[in-house]
């Protein structure tokens, strides 16, 4: 009687399960896909690039070693974030699932991460890939501000704040990423392509890639990706 109830139990857990990648080039609306999608789903939102920059304010050790890489638009050296990533998957809150948002961004990333599932009996659940083109990448970068209490993404021409520099959400002051310059930019989409564009190809292979139209207006590739992965609530 017992083990059955706790066998029930797994399957629900499995079923309710939404262990989710958000993959895609910088600018492609990660961030703002990401506060509705856990909305959604209930799961908690994992940016490791929210996770270095309060490293970076708190002026860590390895927020210090991090700042060189992150505003030379190059990855922080892989041990460092999968270490992160490993001990952000040891809190509770993930238990039902996870949305990670910026991470893997390598190969050997990806293959840890799948490595760290299997030991909890886990796995990828999808990899929603976001597609935008580079000119509007770069538009949407340069012009973004985020908010330092939420970080909550807005921007001056496509995202406006209710009220210029303050947060609709929580009402923090909104600032510009140091690494959202022109030249920084650039250099990112080509990190991108060089290192994390190939993991389309890993996730293809287990089948579990969702590919949506990230340049729409947020609100409809966000129903795009709903529909994709089947409502939540
Ligand atoms: P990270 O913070 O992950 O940055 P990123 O991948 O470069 O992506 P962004 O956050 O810039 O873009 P986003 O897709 O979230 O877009 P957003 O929603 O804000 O990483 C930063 C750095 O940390 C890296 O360069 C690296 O150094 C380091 N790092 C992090 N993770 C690492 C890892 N795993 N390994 C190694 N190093 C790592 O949208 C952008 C703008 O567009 C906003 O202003 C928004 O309002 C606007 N916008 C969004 N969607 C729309 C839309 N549909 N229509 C109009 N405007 C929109
Ligand atoms: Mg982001
Ligand atoms: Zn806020």
């Amino acid at each position: 009687m017992k083990a059955s109830s706790s066998r029930l139990q797994e399957r629900t857990l499995e079923v309710t399960q939404f262990n989710l990648v958000l993959l895609g080039p910088p600018g492609a609306g990660k961030g703002t896909q990401a506060s509705r999608i856990v909305d959604e789903y209930g799961v908690p939102h994992i940016s490791t690039g929210d996770i270095l920059r309060s490293a970076v304010k708190n002026q860590t050790q390895m927020g210090l070693e991090a700042k060189k890489y992150m505003d030379a638009g190059e990855l922080v050296p892989d041990s460092v974030v999968i270490g992160i990533v490993k001990d952000r998957l040891q809190e509770p809150d993930t238990a039902k699932g996870f949305l990670m948002d910026g991470f893997p961004r390598t190969i050997p990333q990806a293959e840890a991460l799948d490595k760290a599932l299997e030991t909890l009996d886990r796995a990828i659940s999808k990899t929603v890939v976001l597609l935008v083109d580079e000119d509007l990448l770069i538009k949407r970068l340069t012009g973004r501000r985020i908010c330092r209490s939420c970080q909550t993404p807005f921007h001056v021409y496509f995202n406006k704040a209710k009220v210029e520099g303050v947060c609709d959400k929580c009402g923090g002051e909104l600032y510009q990423r140091d690494d959202d310059t022109e030249a920084t930019v650039r250099n990112r989409l080509e990190v991108y392509r060089a290192q994390t564009e190939p993991l389309i190809g890993y996730y293809d292979a287990q089948g579990v890639v969702v590919r949506i139209d990230g340049a729409q207006e947020p609100e409809q590739t966000f129903a795009d990706i709903v529909s994709a992965l089947g409502p939540g609530k």
